[in-house]
């Protein structure tokens, strides 16, 4: 998705507003932009295409300036060229904007502007807004800032922007529904304002994480301006924030999924860490030992979210209805925030989000707060818009995830969900003291048992060259290995481009088997577990219909082994954890079927890291 910065300061812009595009990249994106104030005047450059061919065509003439903005476009309104990508020049040719996010109402906020003699360069809804914002401050005569606030009331939609006015040499931003922080530079003399923190690593540890809704003014030693949606000056927050710059580098992996799916075993330990303890017997997640009694009286949990973490939903349903014998029902954030579901102040809403910015996601909560249902955010990105509208909640702590297809993020949630359902099951008596301490101590064996996975990676990527040339996939599980089997299919489908789907094993016989034939490959999940007769059944079915088949199974495996056409054997566990380590070889299969087609893992096309447009 997008991503916007604005430097203003005393330096050189252009090479912090790089750097800044450099630290977004990760996020997909289709055009890049930028503009400084040189002599007065705006330096546009613009570029449809990838950051380093716009950097070697600036190289020698860079733009000048110590004020500017950049921005990396990924296309809602008008197609990926230059013409549309950011920066925009309003009409009068006095100020830019970058913009993340939609304005919903741009076509009827347009149709008033060019009534009023406003014409347009682009198909944006960015370029509406800078018009907007200009248009009432002329018909106002009010401050710049006080004008955007007023235009930004008129506008619907989840946005963030950075206006530069070069008359004042000042910049202003604003935020709603997508995040934005400000970096502080010492006694005021700069800033940076972005989307995340990560551009700000090595130029300030100060930080504010903007409110919604409210407008700043931002200029170089002049006291931070501040105003609240009621036009009230309100005084900025400054927080000190760690850097996490390990996570922008890929070390000694070609690619950051990879490097993401071999930190599993860290990530998972990270994600329990003092939340647990195995041989005293005990679990405290703090957000669920807060609202202990709104929780044990919920008569249902509603999950809601998107993509990855909505995988992870369903594993987390599985949890608890089995272990806290609580009802759950998952949804898809999407469409949740579009019907009249029926919620109320007796349950409790789940909200799952990597990103934590996700606008569906967003959306639903917004609805579930207004039906009072108790909020509760599971996040990696800390500080997220999400994790801020949640009343309690977890962070996963799988460190910041930069590839695309979401791999520890994804391990570290369902972390999570374990932690959160055996503490309902101990709160409501459901678990002996010895059970809970033999579970526990079996969690604690995951992240060795990921690293043993881990090494049959020269495995996986010989059975990858073998089946990397196929158009079609198909994944089975059953029971917590169905939504795995969901998961593998959408790992495949997101960095290789074929299409893959996955179903639970017993469903294929209404319908899905019709496309089995010898040039159809399908994963089985088969574990262990009490489906595993089933799973073989339907294992057999497949043969029968001369379908290749690569099954997970468990160490020692000799019944599946001799039918399926390969087998990757992980460890035993409970089968409570069995999706920690059976989505393990699935990620390594779709990342290596990813490389053999020569596609790019870590921006593949179409995809964004967070999407917060709806
Ligand atoms: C995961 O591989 C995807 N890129 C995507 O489905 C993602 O999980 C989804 O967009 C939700 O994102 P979130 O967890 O940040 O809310």
């Amino acid at each position: 998705m997008s991503g916007i910065i604005g430097y203003v300061g005393k330096k050189e812009a252009y090479p912090i507003l790089i750097h800044g595009l450099n630290c977004f990249e990760f996020r997909g994106y289709d055009s890049v932009g930028v503009v400084t104030v040189d002599k007065n005047e705006f330096e546009l450059r613009k570029f449809a295409g990838k950051l380093a061919e716009f950097k070697e065509k600036n190289e020698a003439n860079q733009p000048k300036g110590n004020i500017g903005l950049a921005h990396s476009r990924w296309a809602t309104h008008g197609m990926a060229d230059e013409n549309n990508a950011h920066p925009h020049v309003s009409y009068s040719g006095r100020l830019a904007i970058v913009h993340k996010g939609i304005v919903e109402n741009y076509s009827s906020l347009k149709e008033k502007l060019i009534k009023d003699g406003f014409e347009f360069k682009s198909d944006t809804d960015s370029e509406v807004l800078i018009n907007w914002i200009e248009h009432i401050q002329s018909k106002s005569q009010k401050s710049l800032q006080e004008s955007i606030q007023i235009a930004l009331n008129q506008v619907v939609g989840a946005y963030s922007i950075i206006v530069l006015d070069k008359e004042e040499n000042a910049l202003y931003a604003a935020r709603k529904g997508a995040q934005l922080v400000i970096g502080v530079g010492a006694e005021e003399e700069e800033f940076i304002i972005t989307t995340d923190t990560s551009p700000l690593g090595g130029y300030t540890s100060q930080v504010i994480y903007m409110e919604e809704e409210d407008v700043y003014r931002l200029a170089p030693g002049e006291k931070i301006n501040l105003l609240n949606l009621d036009n009230l000056q309100k005084s900025p927050v400054i927080e000190e924030f760690e850097e996490e710059l390990h996570a922008i580098e890929k070390g000694d992996f070609d690619h950051f999924m990879l490097k993401e799916i071999y930190e599993q075993p860290k990530a998972i330990i990270d994600s329990y860490r003092g939340r647990m303890s195995a041989v005293e017997g005990w679990i405290k997640l703090g957000g669920i030992t807060e609202y202990r009694n709104k929780l044990n009286k919920a008569k249902r949990i509603v999950f809601a979210a998107c993509g990855t973490s909505w995988h992870a939903s369903l594993v987390g349903k599985y949890l608890i209805e089995e272990l806290a014998g609580i009802q759950v029902s998952v949804e898809y954030a999407s469409e949740f925030r579009y019907r009249k579901p029926v919620i109320g102040n007796e349950d409790v809403f789940v909200a799952i989000s990597q990103s934590g910015e996700t606008a569906d996601t967003i959306a639903a909560i917004e609805l579930a707060k207004h039906k009072q249902a108790l909020i509760y955010g599971i996040c990696n990105s800390v500080g997220s818009t999400i994790s801020k509208m949640s009343h309690a909640g977890s962070y996963t702590h799988a460190g910041q995830e930069i590839g695309i297809a979401s791999t520890k993020a994804f391990t570290s949630q369902v972390v999570i969900l374990t932690l959160m359902a055996l503490q309902l099951a101990d709160y409501k008596g459901n678990l002996s003291k010895t059970q809970l301490n033999s579970i526990l101590y079996e969690l604690e064996q995951i992240p060795s048992k990921v690293e043993e996975i881990l090494k049959l990676d020269a495995e996986v990527k010989k059975i990858a060259k073998v089946y990397h040339q196929a158009n079609n996939f198909l994944f089975l599980g059953r029971g917590a290995n169905y939504p795995i089997a969901l998961e593998g299919a959408l790992k495949l489908k997101e960095i290789s481009y074929i299409h893959a789907e996955g179903y639970p094993a017993a469903e294929i016989k209404h319908g899905p088997i019709a496309l089995i034939d010898e040039n159809m490959p399908v994963v089985v999940l088969a574990t262990n577990d009490s489906a595993y007769d089933k799973i073989v059944s339907n294992i057999q079915e497949i043969k029968a219909r001369k379908g290749k088949v690569i099954a997970i199974v468990n160490k020692g495996d000799t019944v599946i082994k001799e039918i399926a056409d390969h087998s990757i054997e992980i460890p035993k566990t409970l089968e409570l954890f069995a999706p920690l380590l059976s989505v393990v070889p699935l990620q390594l299969l779709a990342y290596h079927i990813a490389v053999w087609r020569g596609a790019d893992v870590d921006s593949p096309r179409n995809l964004t890291k967070s999407v917060t447009v709806e």
